[in-house]
C-alpha cells in the first residue's frame, strides 16, 4: 500500500535523511517544518510521545523522531539532553570533558508514527566513539565529532547516502516503516511520569 506521511521537525537535515530513506521504499513524504515542544524528560520515547501529542489533529500518517548523543565517559550526557547542550554548549566542552578518558559514545534515535489515535515507535541505535576534533563539513549537529564503529570517519566526513547507510536515525526509520508495512500492531502510549528527573537515561 502506498504510504503518505508528513514528517514534522525544524531540523532540516534529519528531514533530508528520513526523506531519501522512506522515498527509497515508495513513501510519499510530506515536511511540515514545525518545532514541537519538547517536555523535559528521561527517556526519548517519552520526548517522542510528548510531540505526536503535541502536532495535534492531523489528517493521514504523521511521523516524528527525537535523537541523543550518549557519551559514555559523562555517565550517558548529554543524551535526552542533547539539544540544549548543543545550543547552550556547542561541541567543544565535550571534546575536553572526554580527554584522556574512555572515549565511546552511543547515538540513538527514537522514532514515532501516529494515524489517527493509534501510534508506533522504533529505536535505532549506532555504538562509536567521540573524534578528538571536529572532522568534515556534511550533516548536522554532532556530525562532525562521532566515528561510528568499525569506520575511522566522522559522521561528518560522510555523505548523507553514506550516513544513512547504517545510521541510528535510518536504524529506526526502517523498522518503524517495517511495522507499518507489516500492520504491525500499535505502541501502547507512553506513561508521562518522571518527567522532571535530572539524570539523563537512555
Ligand atoms: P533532537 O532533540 O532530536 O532534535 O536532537 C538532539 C540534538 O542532537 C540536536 O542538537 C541535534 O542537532 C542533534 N542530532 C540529532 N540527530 C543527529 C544526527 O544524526 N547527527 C548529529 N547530531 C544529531
Amino acid at each position: 500500500m502506498p504510504i503518505e506521511v508528513t514528517v514534522v521537525t525544524s531540523n532540516r537535515g534529519k528531514f533530508v535523511e528520513i526523506q531519501e530513506m522512506l522515498q527509497s521504499r515508495g513513501w510519499t513524504v510530506h515536511w511540515s517544518r514545525r518545532t514541537l515542544p519538547e517536555p523535559q524528560a528521561d527517556t526519548l520515547e517519552e520526548v517522542v510521545h510528548a510531540k505526536l501529542d503535541a502536532v495535534g489533529p492531523a489528517r493521514g500518517w504523521v511521523l516524528v523522531e527525537d535523537s541523543g548523543f550518549f557519551v559514555g565517559a559523562l555517565n550517558g550526557f548529554p543524551g535526552v539532553y542533547s539539544a540544549y547542550a548543543l545550543r547552550t554548549l556547542g561541541l567543544r566542552p565535550l571534546l575536553r570533558w572526554v580527554r584522556g578518558r574512555r572515549r565511546d559514545a552511543v547515538f540513538r534515535t527514537v522514532a514515532g508514527i501516529r494515524h489517527g489515535n493509534l501510534r508506533w515507535t522504533a529505536r535505532g541505535e549506532v555504538a562509536g566513539s567521540v573524534a578528538s576534533s571536529p572532522r568534515g563539513r556534511h550533516g548536522f549537529g554532532f556530525d562532525p565529532i562521532f566515528i561510528p564503529q568499525g569506520g575511522r570517519r566522522t559522521y561528518g566526513q560522510l555523505t548523507s547516502a553514506e550516513k544513512g547507510r547504517t545510521s541510528h536515525r535510518s536504524r529506526a526509520i526502517l523498522a518503524l516503516a517495517r511495522q507499518i508495512e507489516k500492520g504491525g500492531a500499535p505502541a501502547p502510549r507512553a506513561p508521562a511520569r518522571n518527567r522532571r528527573t535530572a539524570r539523563p537515561r537512555k
